[in-house]
């Protein structure tokens, strides 16, 4: 997310319009992928990971974005994972290794009973749906990307937290020697980021297992990620290892960073400048020029009754 970086995309890194992929055709084609019912054994997980590997989608149609969407490529080659690199476009090389089998979830904190999830189990456990929803990063770009995965809402029933749980805390793998980029103090690992409890339980939220039919490149936060998609990027954490059902509002690794910059809500709004940029307009990777940004992200309708009476300049 670092810094003035946004403003540095060139548009000679954009891919031409003629390589979009068409909303239909796509739809098409990974109808007839889910209706092959081809699931993914285990084991081939990590047979190649620059191979594309498709996963099988059980629903779609709710929350469907129309606008075109982002490019295949683009979604997958201009990352921000800083635990690899701060460099988008090298993320997806470094990352090219890495291992995500085993794979564990753990549940902590205020909860019936502390349980730890099989990556496979849990991927197995919940119909995997489609949704395209617009993706804004504070950075004032954005992306239109089909994610596969799973409401938030039902694993964290699943977790049955306690009365006393207001908060999730949601935390990346710590692992220095498979991920170079915390091996520098970039920010202080590991990765964490939280919701307010009703943020999570709203049908938006997505425990993202995929995009684009495919399981998640690792560069985009394999095996599972957050999507929240009227939120700024950074508060949707990648390669999740654990998640905290606690009282109070948590420090998440931005707001630690830079609390002036990163607030708790990091709520789309065009309204409340980032101190060093405007956030009113976005670069919409794969389009020339750029668009207004729409409050929460186009998604008000949807999530806005979660913050009347706030004030959102204060809770940025
Ligand atoms: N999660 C972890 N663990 N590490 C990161 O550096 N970057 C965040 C978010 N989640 C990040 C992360 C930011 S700033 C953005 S914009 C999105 O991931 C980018 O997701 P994408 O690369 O799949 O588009």
């Amino acid at each position: 997310m670092l810094i003035k970086k946004a403003q540095a995309i060139k548009f000679s890194e954009i891919t031409e319009k003629k390589h979009y992929i068409n909303r239909r055709q796509f739809l098409a084609s990974s109808a007839s992928l889910a209706a092959s019912g081809l699931f993914i054994p285990h084991s081939d997980f990590q047979k190649d990971s620059r191979q594309r590997q498709k996963l099988t989608v059980e629903k779609r149609g709710e929350y469907v974005v129309q606008d075109r969407l982002t490019p295949y490529e683009e979604a997958t080659t201009y990352t921000n994972f800083y635990e690899f690199s701060t460099g988008k476009r090298s993320v997806k090389e470094l990352s090219r290794d890495f291992r995500t089998r085993p794979w564990s979830l753990s549940v902590e904190g205020l909860v019936e009973d502390k349980i730890t999830f099989d990556i496979d189990e849990l991927i197995h456990m919940f119909p995997l749906e489609e949704r395209i929803y617009r993706w804004r990063c504070v950075e004032a770009w954005s992306m239109v990307i089909p994610w596969v995965g799973f409401p938030l809402a039902d694993f964290v029933k699943k977790c049955q937290p306690t009365s006393k749980a207001q908060f999730v805390e949601f935390e990346t793998i710590y692992a220095p020697a498979r991920m170079p980029g915390q091996r520098t103090r970039v920010l202080d690992w590991p990765y964490t980021e939280a919701l307010r409890l009703d943020e999570a339980l709203h049908p938006l939220a997505l425990m993202a297992v995929g995009l684009y039919g495919d399981i998640l490149p690792n560069q985009n936060g394999a095996p599972i990620r957050l999507v929240i998609p009227w939120k700024y990027g950074f508060k949707s954490a990648k390669s999740i290892v654990k998640i905290r059902f606690v009282e109070k509002m948590p420090k998440s690794s931005w707001r630690k960073a830079n609390p002036r910059e990163y607030g708790f809500y990091a709520n789309v709004n065009p309204d409340v400048k980032h101190p060093r940029w405007s956030q009113a307009r976005e670069r919409r990777i794969g389009e020339e020029g750029k668009r207004p940004t729409l409050i929460f992200n186009g998604y008000a309708e949807e999530i806005g009754h979660l913050y009347s009476g706030m004030d959102l300049k204060k809770n940025y």
